[in-house]
């Protein structure tokens, strides 16, 4: 079956978390995504948080599927002619290096431009322009420069980040968009375009809620759905609001049976308006669905804390799969706290391909994330991450490099 992205060239010039997301993404939509990496080393990734001596770690593995890997020395004058020849058959070049380092090697937009008029320069930054722009950045630094960490723990506890990585893949996920509508616009404007997605920018973008709570704050003083309603003072800036939930809907993280020695022995309750008798009648509070205390969402609002801590008393009474099973037989939206190694196992994720299974050279069999975006004429096989310089011959030659010419590269180190 055909692919969305089949014929689209990648000259994927990423490295670390964020660049490499981006391209094994346009790679499981069917892109020819061709890694470019520093002669002997190779992305830093491949040796770090390794698990197994001298094999690619799961950190690489996890974050390069479906592509092929060339070593190349572009700083060599024989390694930007490389580089040029890969420019000029390319659709897309993604790269994600400090800031200055690709014109540093001497390819600025400019130049390729002039290499290829056509190309997508696809680009991963900590900062967009501004006082920052020259900062190198990793995830927990964009999580905090884009809000995240702002907003994220408890009133009482310092700023946190969060294991989502929202500073690197979720950065990628929004250069993979850019790069998508690139393309498209190409078709009409037949022309490139440079596409950047900063890091700060991109967390922002998913903190927008916050932003919005920033200018009710401003506005009103307090917001009625934050846990520091109504007993603690609001500051200036948006507070840390624990595990309330974002939106209108009030919610909370709950105990569960076996919470004293299982430290995912939750569940996350939200008591949206609509359920709301339902909810009543399932703990027992039946006196509540009619009592004006709590019959309203705007009067339940002045009581989140004793609602919750009534709930909770329910939810001890279950395992967080017995609540879920009780709760969403009236429709009541709630979710268990899983761990891990419960979603390493939970089947129904498995039979979507969201978990798979991959074989590897030298690794072995591991598991993986798959493609979570799931297209009807575009199906996405998982396959293994490629060795350090796997391609480098079948690339050079698709190229039109002869043989005795790829030898001489070798033995120069230019590959
Ligand atoms: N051949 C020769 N040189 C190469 C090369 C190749 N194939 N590939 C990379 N290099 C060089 C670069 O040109 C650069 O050289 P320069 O410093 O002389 O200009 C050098 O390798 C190092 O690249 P750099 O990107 O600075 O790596 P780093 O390890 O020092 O920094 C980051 C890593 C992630 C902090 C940095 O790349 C960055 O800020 N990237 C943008 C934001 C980002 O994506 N962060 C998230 C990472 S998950």
């Amino acid at each position: 079956m055909s692919k969305a992205l089949d014929g689209v060239r990648i000259l994927d010039f990423t490295h670390v978390q964020s660049g490499p997301t981006c391209t094994q993404l346009l790679a499981w939509f069917g892109a020819d995504v061709i890694k470019v990496e520093r002669a002997g080393e190779g992305d830093a990734t491949r040796g770090q948080l390794r698990d197994i001596p001298g094999v690619d770690s799961l950190y690489f593995t996890m974050l390069n599927h479906n592509k092929r890997s060339i070593t190349l020395d572009t700083k060599n004058p024989k390694g930007k002619e490389v580089l040029e020849t890969l420019i000029k058959e390319c659709d897309v070049l993604v790269e994600n290096f400090a800031p200055g380092a690709l014109d540093r090697m001497g390819f600025s937009w400019e130049r390729i431009q002039e290499l290829n008029p056509r190309m997508i320069v696809a680009s991963v930054k900590g900062f967009g322009p501004g006082k920052y722009e020259d900062c190198k950045v990793y995830e927990n630094v964009a999580q905090c420069a884009g809000g995240a960490a702002s907003t994220t723990g408890f009133d009482d506890g310092p700023p946190m980040v969060t294991g989502a990585q929202i500073g690197d893949s979720g950065t990628g996920l929004h250069l993979a968009l850019g790069i998508v509508s690139a393309l498209y616009q190409r078709h009409a404007s037949g022309r490139g375009q440079k596409v950047l997605a900063p890091m700060q920018d991109a967390v922002l973008n998913l903190c927008r809620v916050k932003l919005r709570d920033q200018q009710r704050l401003e506005r009103v003083g307090s917001m009625q759905e934050y846990p520091q309603y109504p007993d603690s003072k609001f500051g200036e800036a948006v507070p840390r609001a624990g595990n309330a939930s974002g939106g209108g809907q009030p919610g909370s993280i709950l105990k569960c049976k076996g919470w004293e020695t299982d430290p995912n022995a939750y569940i996350y309750f939200i008591t949206q308006g609509a359920v709301w008798p339902a909810v009543c009648k399932v703990i027992g509070e039946e006196g509540w669905i009619t009592d004006d205390a709590y019959a309203t969402p705007a009067a339940r609002l002045l009581h989140l804390k004793p609602i919750f801590a009534r709930i909770e008393q329910w939810t001890m009474t279950k395992t967080k799969f017995e609540a879920m099973d009780i709760l969403n037989q009236y429709d009541i939206p709630c979710g268990p706290i899983l761990s891990m190694k419960e979603i390493a196992e939970e089947p129904s994720l498995r039979e979507t391909g969201t978990i798979v299974e991959v074989d590897h050279p030298t690794r072995g069999k591991y598991l993986t994330v798959g493609n979570p975006i799931k297209m009807s004429d575009s199906p996405t096989e998982v396959t293994r991450s490629p060795l350090l310089g796997e391609h480098t011959e079948e690339v050079l030659a698709q190229l039109g490099y002869g043989k005795d010419y790829i030898a001489l590269l070798r033995e120069e180190k230019v590959i």
